[in-house]
């Protein structure tokens, strides 16, 4: 049966998504559901949901098999869409895109083996088992800036395990959003098992109230600000729920003496201002030590001032902020810059206009939303800007006298998703990897670019614990199920009925 969102004539109830790159450049428009839509999704989820566990799980990977085959297949289609409607460069959109094959792939060799266990008995004729069963219906919200990868990352593994989705993407991506579906449906997940619903956040969580109420939701999987993460972490834990969450992030890189200091110039480049810092795992703050400090950030910030900004199809650095909302964020995260710090990177700060250039700016910038690249220094551990996440164009850089302090410092804002450090030394290594507290650390590697069979996710204000990608996501999914079958014909009591095998206690050589 297709399942049709009612069609929405009233223009105020349509989303239409423009290119951020190009404001004159229309990607499409999608229906704005309702809170009633979306709960008529999961309810139609959920019962497609129970033919779906029937199908074997090898048969569900082949069915992941196929839709990989297909993104694989229309790569550059949907990558170009992915530059146009967000905004990130073409060659990272292509690797957006590869991520969803590369979890494709991971997946559907799990239908194949989504193992439980044998476990012996303490009693004789006795046999123990575990089996992964589905949760049920799961509701996906996932951000814009990664409107392929990170939605996959949850829909990929809870089809494969048996579960059905209804996904909320983005409201700034949502041409992207039916691209991807709708080459899940090609590939041949039935249309009720993967539903989609462009909304507002409003009717969003009216429908996440409903759905838990009405069981129609046995699991949240949100990727986004730790503020929604919040509410949402609150909302599912009064039925007796855990969701999924990857909250925010300010990744902190740690530069040691002892470091290749091009490398880390390179990494401090890509993980600040690729995806015009729109990533999750994007650098917050560049702790330099202290005897490297001026040289080092003298370097980064020419490199920076260097870099080319503009039209994400052309060769540059990054290209537009997603939207109007984020570079407002972006802004409002400026306003907190204070006197005792300073300011480099660009030839101003705030958007990228006529009046206000970006030397080198390739293309014409009134035609999109871009902002410039900032680079702030003199961050100390009580500036507001130290504890918050900014998710734009903007890195913070400070300075530390030894490792103890920089993992403090790394540590002191409560966030815990990505880190990194840059250093040659292994004793350095072993002792940022025990102190830090991100759930992701990064030894020469740039905070972002997280590969997609590693475990996922973060730490305190990051996220509750909850792990996405590889195996480990797959206890999201699936819950553990255990069986004794006894064959004893007898009732064997545990605990009670043990076999005792005598020994000498005493016994001394
Ligand atoms: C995100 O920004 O939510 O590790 C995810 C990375 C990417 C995924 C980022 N593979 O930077």
């Amino acid at each position: 049966m297709e399942f049709n969102l009612p069609l929405v004539l009233d223009n105020e109830m349509t989303f239409t998504s423009y290119s951020p790159a190009n404001r004159s450049d229309k990607v499409g428009e999608a229906a704005s559901a309702t809170s009633s839509d979306i709960v008529e999704a999961l309810r139609r989820a959920k019962i497609a949901q129970a033919n779906w566990a029937k199908v074997p799980a090898p048969a569900r990977g082949r069915v992941i098999a196929n839709v990989g085959r297909l993104v694989e297949k229309n790569k550059e289609a949907l990558s170009k869409l992915v530059t146009r409607e967000m905004g990130k460069v073409y060659r990272e959109a292509l690797g957006e895109v590869q991520e969803v094959i590369d979890t494709c792939d991971f997946f559907l060799g799990e239908g194949r083996r989504l193992y439980g266990q044998t476990v012996p008995s303490e009693m004789p004729k006795k046999n123990l088992f575990t089996f992964r069963n589905p949760v049920g219906s799961v509701f996906v919200i996932t951000a814009g800036n990664f409107p392929a990868a990170v939605p996959s990352w949850y829909i990929v593994p809870a089809l494969l395990a048996g579960n059905s989705v209804v996904w909320k993407p983005s409201e700034f991506t949502p041409v992207v959003a039916k691209a991807l579906t709708s080459l899940f449906h090609a590939g041949g997940i039935p249309n009720d098992l993967l539903i989609t619903v462009v909304a507002e956040g409003g009717e969003t969580f009216a429908a996440l109230e409903e759905g838990l109420k009405e069981g129609i939701i046995n699991k949240v999987g949100f990727t986004g600000s730790t503020e929604v993460g919040r509410r949402i972490g609150a909302k599912t834990g009064e039925y007796v729920q855990s969701a999924c969450l990857e909250l925010g992030g300010k990744n902190p890189m740690v530069v040691m003496p002892d470091a290749n200091l091009d490398l880390a110039l390179e990494g401090a480049l890509f993980a600040g201002f690729g995806t015009a810092g729109q990533r999750c795992t994007s650098l917050g703050t560049l702790w330099l030590h202290q005897s490297i400090h001026d040289q080092f950030l003298a370097r980064y910030s020419k490199l920076v001032e260097e870099a080319k900004v503009g039209d994400p199809f052309q060769d540059v650095l990054y290209g537009p902020m997603i939207s109007e909302k984020y570079l407002e964020n972006h802004l409002r995260h400026l306003a907190m810059i204070k006197g005792d710090h300073k300011i480099s990177g660009s030839s101003g700060t705030g958007r990228i206009t006529a009046e206000n250039p970006r030397a080198g700016f390739v293309g014409d910038p009134s035609q999109g939303i871009y902002a410039h690249p900032t680079i702030v220094s003199g961050i100390k551990s009580d500036d507001e800007l130290y504890y918050t996440e900014t998710f734009g164009p903007l890195v913070t850089v400070g300075s530390f006298k030894d490792l103890d302090q920089a993992i403090e410092l790394s540590n002191g804002h409560g966030y815990g998703l990505s880190s990194a450090i840059y250093t040659t030394n292994p004793d350095s290594v072993w002792r940022f990897r025990e102190g830090i507290s991100a759930g992701m650390v990064s030894i020469n590697n740039s905070t972002s670019g997280a590969e997609a069979h590693l475990p996922f996710g973060g730490n305190g204000k990051s996220g509750n614990g909850s792990r996405q990608s590889g195996i480990w996501v797959l206890d999201q999914f699936t819950r553990w199920q255990s069986m004794n079958w006894d064959w004893s014909n007898k009732l064997q009591k545990a605990q009670m009925d043990v076999i005792e095998i005598d020994h000498n206690p005493d016994f001394t050589l």
